[in-house]
């Protein structure tokens, strides 16, 4: 049946082919479940007709003013969503489930990492603390447009944060809480952001994070930040700027905070946010999202490939501070009118027992974490997930980076209990939504995230642009419009077009490889540019080499990703000392932490070496790629561009 040809398909629909590599096919069960019980019907409709599948979706969302067109090309690559209309997303992801039998139903439930404390919002109460932090945030001159850098930890007000900005039109700028001063200020620099919402800290792992001392350093060369909100978590001294800096729990006892405050109704095509991730050269740019098709796209995906019902309690373990986090933490969920968790740790603290502890006690029903995560909860062995109740779990979920087959099967085998099929979620913070998915009634192959989201054409390439045969690597591109897709980079629209759109000019170059089988099933192989993935978190090189820089002993550097057995990739540093420094371990450790220090402990390096020189072209490009190459005893390819 796999042979080649494959006669016409309605003389084979009978009997299906035997999917090479197939571990889990939907059961009868799962599938009478699934709100969707044939992917084949809904992906052959959406291929031939793809405007009308998203309309379709954009109508069971409400719109102030219902839309012109669904989407406009005549600017490609600068696609445009439901054109003419007018919508907020708030007005979807809270307001409208205030007139439904939503209103009480749990939006969002909350554990501190200490497990001391427990919060919870019904939808009812989610609009009232959004309500505030929207009239606190409008008191402070924030208008429509106007940008607002959000650093904290994961607690329920990060949520509010987002929510407050996107309700009044502001434009929201989330800054992961585990980095440090020089990534949070080039972001705040960047964005011009007018208000900084911070706490004064944070925990991780039992330690406290001085998110505000850090906010301080950063704001010493953030002239822009007029405000600065201060969320009280920790409850330790920090110091406050007279007129710049207000508690927001002062705040909230003034009449500034009002429990009913107006949602802005905004453009389609408004941006919602703005999201600072890692690109091949030079400093991270601002992945711009909007109103419309963005709220579009995170509801219909979520609903599809988590399968949402009323009654779930779904829990996406990432931070708010990534793209995960929005769109699947935040927003996705909140659309769907779904319950959506919120924990404010890691996953091994204060015992590697800790997730598992919560799914019981909240009956998760979706988890939806990252490959690293598996593979360091899974070193501990089986014995702290078989301590819990885990039975409540129906659907797992992985996204960030390739899942290899061993932390694939545990998370099948020992969490799932083989009951529970796993979503392996193909995306970016580009795209803004899913792209390369099953749903539950796909079969699954471990590694593979199946195939392209309903109505999306994806494409292995090779340099030429030719379509690479099956089974062989080659760039991945994707080459329809979606409504979730960026629709820039903040301030540089040149940038955008020559980074996506110029490699294989109409066709969106995603920066991975990739292959596909006979079935049609997507392997992701990884990043082909300067992006490294720790930890499933992006990084750049250019970012590692200028915090290296920047210390007096460095006179110029080089970070490669290298496999990490834990970590997915780790950081690999190559460093020519100034000719007064000398080499030491000592050294070598101090550039380590120097590292950590500027960027956050993401991005400390594994290792530091020391070299007298780098592999360069002939126009003075640092060959990574030959380093990578050495550092792992491989081939090193082409060496015809070294300059010696
Ligand atoms: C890069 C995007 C979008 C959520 C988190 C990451 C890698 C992402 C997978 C997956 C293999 C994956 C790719 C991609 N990636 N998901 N399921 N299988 N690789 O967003 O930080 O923008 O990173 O993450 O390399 O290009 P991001």
């Amino acid at each position: 049946m796999a042979k080649k040809k494959s006669p016409a398909r309605k003389a084979t629909s009978a009997k299906k082919p035997a999917l090479k590599g197939v571990a889990y096919r939907p059961t009868p069960d799962v599938i009478a479940q699934a709100n969707l019980k044939s992917w084949e019907t809904v992906a052959r409709k959406a291929n031939r007709d793809l405007e009308g599948f998203w309309e379709a979706e954009a109508r069971e969302l409400e719109w102030y003013k219902p839309w012109k067109k669904v989407l406009d090309s005549s600017k490609a690559p600068f696609y445009k969503w439901f054109t003419g209309s007018r919508v907020n997303i708030v007005h979807n992801a809270v307001d409208r489930h205030l007139n439904t039998h939503r209103k009480n139903k749990l939006a969002l439930i909350w554990e501190s990492e200490d497990g001391k404390e427990e919060r919870s919002y019904s939808y009812y109460k989610l609009n009232r603390e959004v309500s505030r932090m929207a009239s606190i945030i409008k008191s402070m001159g924030v208008h429509k447009g106007d940008r607002v850098t959000i650093y904290m930890g994961r607690i329920p007000e990060a949520v509010f944060a987002m929510l407050a900005c996107a309700k009044i039109g502001a434009v929201h700028s989330v800054v992961f809480g585990g980095f440090s001063v020089d990534a949070l200020q080039g972001r705040i620099e960047d964005s011009e952001s007018k208000l900084l919402i911070t706490c004064d800290g944070s925990y991780q792992n039992g330690k406290r994070i001085e998110l505000k001392q850090i906010a301080d350093a950063a704001l010493e060369r953030c002239p822009s930040v007029q405000n600065v909100l201060v969320v009280q978590r920790t409850g330790h001294e920090v110091s406050m700027q007279p007129e710049r800096d207000h508690w927001y729990h002062e705040l909230l006892e003034t009449p500034v905070a009002q429990e009913r405050f107006p949602t802005e109704a905004m453009d389609a095509e408004d941006p919602l946010f703005i999201l600072y991730t890692s690109g091949s050269t030079g400093r991270p740019k601002a992945i711009v999202h909007t109103h419309g098709g963005y709220m579009v796209g995170t509801y219909t995906t979520l609903k599809y490939v988590f399968d949402i019902k009323e009654e779930d309690r779904y829990w996406c373990a990432a931070d708010p501070g990534w793209i995960t986090g929005h769109s699947y933490i935040v927003y996705g969920p909140l659309l769907n009118g779904a319950t959506s968790f919120l924990y404010e740790g890691g996953p091994a603290f204060p015992n590697p027992g800790r997730w598992w502890q919560l799914i019981e006690r909240y009956g998760i029903t979706i988890l939806y974490t990252a490959p690293t995560a598996i593979r360091g909860l899974m070193r501990f062995g089986d014995d702290w997930p078989n301590q819990y109740d885990l039975s409540s779990l129906r659907l797992l979920g992985s996204v960030g980076e390739p899942i290899n087959p061993e932390a694939w099967r545990w998370y099948f085998n020992v969490v799932g209990k083989k009951r529970c099929p796993i979503m392996d979620t193909w995306w970016q913070t580009e795209t803004g939504m899913f792209m390369i998915t099953p749903t539950p009634v796909v079969p699954l192959k471990p590694g593979s995230g199946a195939k392209p989201f309903f109505g999306q054409v994806a494409e292995i390439l090779d340099e030429a642009g030719k379509p690479v045969k099956d089974g062989e690597e080659g760039y991945l591109v994707l080459t329809r419009p979606w409504p979730a897709m960026l629709r820039g980079i903040y301030g540089d629209p040149d940038r955008y077009v020559k980074q996506y759109w110029s490699t294989y000019p109409g066709k969106y170059m995603t920066g991975d490889s990739a292959r596909r089988d006979k079935d049609g099933y997507y392997w992701i192989i990884g990043r082909v540019d300067d992006v490294i993935k720790v930890s499933g978190h992006r990084l750049g090189t250019a970012e590692v080499e200028s915090a290296l820089i920047t210390h007096p002993a460095v006179a110029e550097s080089a970070a490669i990703g290298l496999p990490h057995e834990l970590k997915g990739q780790g950081i690999h540093c190559f460093v020519v000392l100034r000719q007064d420094a000398v080499a030491s371990d000592a050294l070598a450790e101090e550039l380590r932490q120097h590292v950590a220090q500027h960027m956050g402990a993401i991005a400390r390096p594994e290792d530091v070496r020391f070299t007298d020189k780098l592999p360069k072209t002939r126009s003075g490009k640092i060959m990574r790629r030959v380093l990578k190459a050495r550092a792992q005893g491989l081939p090193e390819g082409d060496l015809s561009t070294l300059e010696d």
